[in-house]
C-alpha cells in the first residue's frame, strides 16, 4: 500500500477560524506532496463556511467529508466558555468521527489522521485503526509550549496565573507574564482550563506536532524541544515547523470594491499606507472608535480602515472618502471624519481582501489584533506591525513580536484594560510610518520575510521539516503492515 498516495485524514474542530488553518495545510499536502487529502470537518452551518469549503477545498486531490452536527445546548450553559464549547462539540462528534473512519472500506481508509489542536480526543479513533497519528498547531512554537507544559505549571503553581508575582518559567523557553497567559488559563476554576491541561497532556501522546512556524522565527523554542533535558521529559514528541502556511490570495473576481480599493493603492507611494484591521470577529467600543479614528486623523499618515461599527449598525456599504458633497461619515465617527481623510485614507465596512492589500508594495504598516495567521501574513510581506491584542488568545503574539521580535509596536496598557488615546495611537502611527525607529523595525521585519521565504523554499527548513514528518510517516507505515 505504500507504493499508492499517502492518504491524509485531517480533522478540524468547529469554527471557521479553525477550518481555514487546516484547508490550507490541507492543500499543501495534496498539492506539493502528491498525498491524497480527506478532509473531516465539524460544520456548524455558516454560509461563509460553504465559501471558503468551496474556495479552499477544491483540487483532485482533496476531499471534504462532513461530520454531522451535533446538538450540546444540554451540555452547555450561558457561562460555558468558548474553549469548553469546541471541546464538548468535538467530544459528541466522536461516534460521528468514528462511523466517518469506519465507514471508509480497506484501500479507502486513509493511513494516518492530523487532528488540530482541539480534537486530539480522535488520537483514540486513530490508535483503534492502526493509523499514526499527529497533531497540527497552526500558531507558534511558544504557544505550544505553554500548553504542553501546562500539566506541569498546574502542579507547581498555586492560586491564578494572572496573580502570579513572577513569569511563569517553562524550561529552555522564554518565560510567560501571567499577564499573557492564554484564555482558557485566566480562570483556574472554569472547565476550560481544565479542557486545556488535558489537551496538552494529549498532544504528547501523538507521533508529532506539526506547528505553523519555522526554524528561524522561533528557533530559542524549537531548539529546547529538541534538546531541553528538562522540557524533554514532560515533552518528547517530535515537532515539526512547517510554516508560514497562509492562505492564498482572493480569488479575483468582478468586485467593484475591491477593484477600487487596489486602483487607489496603485496610486499611492511606497509603503505609505497603514492597513488597519481587527479580523474578523474583532468589534472596538464606540469610545475606542472615535480615538482611533482622531489617532488616525491627527498622524496624517495614508490609511485604509476595515472599521466595524461598535453596534449593530452595519450596512454592508463601501464607502470611498470624499465621495459626496455631505462627506457621508457614518455617526460613529468623528463628525467630518471622511471629509477631512479624504485625501489621506479610505474606510472599507466589514470586509477586504487582506492577502492582497498586505502584499501591496504601498503598504507600509499594519494595526492589527494579531492572530496568528494576520501575523504570518505581515510577517511574510515584511509589514511592520502596531499590535492591539483583543483578547486573552493573542497577548502572547503581541508580546512575541514586539518585544521578542522587534517587529512591532504596541500600546503601553493592554487595550482590554484601558481606552488607548489619540495622542498615544498618532505616537505609535508615525513610530511605524514616519520615524528613526520605525526604519529599524521595518529593516528588521524584512529579515524576517527574508527568513520567511527561505524557510518554504525548495532546501529550506520548513520543506525540510514536512519531509522530514512524511519520512516519519513512511517509516510508521512501514513497521505497521
Ligand atoms: C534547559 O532549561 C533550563 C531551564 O530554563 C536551563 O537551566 C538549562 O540550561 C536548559 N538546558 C539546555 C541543555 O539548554
Ligand atoms: C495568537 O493568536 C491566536 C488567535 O488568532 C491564538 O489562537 C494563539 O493562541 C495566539 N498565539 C500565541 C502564541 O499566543
Amino acid at each position: 500500500m505504500i507504493n499508492q498516495k499517502l492518504h491524509i485524514a485531517i480533522l478540524a474542530s468547529p469554527g471557521l477560524g479553525h477550518l481555514i488553518p487546516v484547508l490550507i495545510l490541507g492543500n499543501r499536502l495534496a498539492t506539493d506532496h502528491g498525498a491524497k487529502v480527506t478532509v473531516l470537518v465539524n460544520k456548524t452551518s455558516s454560509s461563509v463556511e460553504s465559501q471558503v469549503l468551496n474556495n479552499l477545498a477544491s483540487g483532485p486531490n482533496m476531499d471534504i467529508l462532513e461530520i454531522p452536527p451535533v446538538n450540546i445546548s444540554h451540555l452547555i450553559d450561558a457561562d460555558t466558555k468558548a474553549v469548553a464549547k469546541i471541546c464538548i462539540m468535538v467530544r459528541e462528534a466522536l461516534p460521528f468521527i468514528r462511523s466517518a473512519i469506519a465507514g471508509m472500506k480497506d484501500g479507502h481508509r486513509p493511513d494516518i489522521l492530523i487532528s488540530d489542536l482541539f480534537c486530539t480526543e480522535a488520537f483514540s479513533i486513530a490508535t483503534e485503526f492502526n493509523m499514526p497519528k499527529y497533531v497540527y498547531v497552526p500558531t507558534s512554537a511558544w504557544h505550544v509550549a505553554l500548553k504542553m507544559y501546562s500539566p506541569v505549571l498546574d502542579k507547581q503553581i498555586e492560586g491564578q496565573y494572572v496573580d502570579q508575582t513572577e513569569p511563569l518559567k517553562i524550561p529552555g523557553c522564554k518565560s510567560i507574564r501571567p499577564e499573557d497567559v492564554v484564555e482558557p488559563m485566566v480562570d483556574r476554576n472554569d472547565q476550560q482550563y481544565r479542557e486545556l491541561v488535558r489537551m496538552g497532556r494529549e498532544f504528547s501522546t501523538g507521533d508529532g506536532i506539526l506547528i505553523n512556524t519555522w526554524e528561524d522565527l522561533e528557533q530559542v523554542t524549537l531548539e529546547a524541544f529538541r534538546e531541553n533535558e528538562s522540557l524533554r521529559e514532560v515533552i518528547m514528541s517530535t515537532v515539526y515547523p512547517i510554516g508560514p502556511l497562509t492562505r492564498p490570495g482572493e480569488p479575483k473576481g468582478p468586485n467593484r470594491e475591491n477593484h477600487e480599493l487596489m486602483e487607489w493603492l496603485d496610486m499611492q507611494p511606497c509603503e505609505s499606507v497603514l492597513y488597519v484591521s481587527f479580523g474578523s470577529g474583532g468589534t472596538l467600543s464606540a469610545e475606542q472608535l472615535i480615538e482611533l479614528a482622531w489617532g488616525l486623523e491627527i498622524s496624517q499618515q495614508r490609511f485604509i480602515w476595515v472599521v466595524r461599527p461598535p453596534a449593530r449598525i452595519a450596512d454592508g456599504s463601501f464607502f470611498t472618502s470624499g465621495s459626496g458633497s455631505s462627506d457621508g461619515t457614518p455617526d460613529y465617527l468623528p463628525e467630518g471624519f471622511l471629509g477631512r481623510t479624504k485625501n489621506l485614507g479610505l474606510i472599507v465596512s466589514q470586509w477586504a481582501p487582506q492577502v492582497e492589500i498586505l502584499s501591496h508594495p504601498s503598504v507600509g504598516g499594519f494595526l492589527t489584533h494579531c492572530g496568528w495567521s494576520s501575523t504570518l501574513e505581515s510577517l511574510k510581506n515584511g509589514v511592520p506591525m502596531i499590535v492591539w491584542p483583543l483578547y486573552a488568545e493573542q497577548r502572547l503574539n503581541a508580546t512575541m513580536l514586539a518585544e521578542e521580535l522587534g517587529v512591532a509596536v504596541r500600546p503601553k496598557v493592554l487595550p482590554t484594560k484601558k481606552v488607548v488615546d489619540r495622542k498615544e495611537i498618532e505616537e505609535m502611527v508615525r513610530t511605524i510610518m514616519a520615524s528613526e525607529k520605525g526604519k529599524l523595525i521595518r529593516e528588521r521585519v524584512k529579515q524576517v520575510k527574508i527568513s520567511a521565504l527561505d524557510a518554504i523554499q525548495e532546501g529550506g527548513s520548513s520543506v525540510n521539516a514536512m519531509r522530514d514528518f512524511l519520512k516519519d510517516v513512511t517509516v510508521r507505515l512501514n513497521m505497521r503492515s
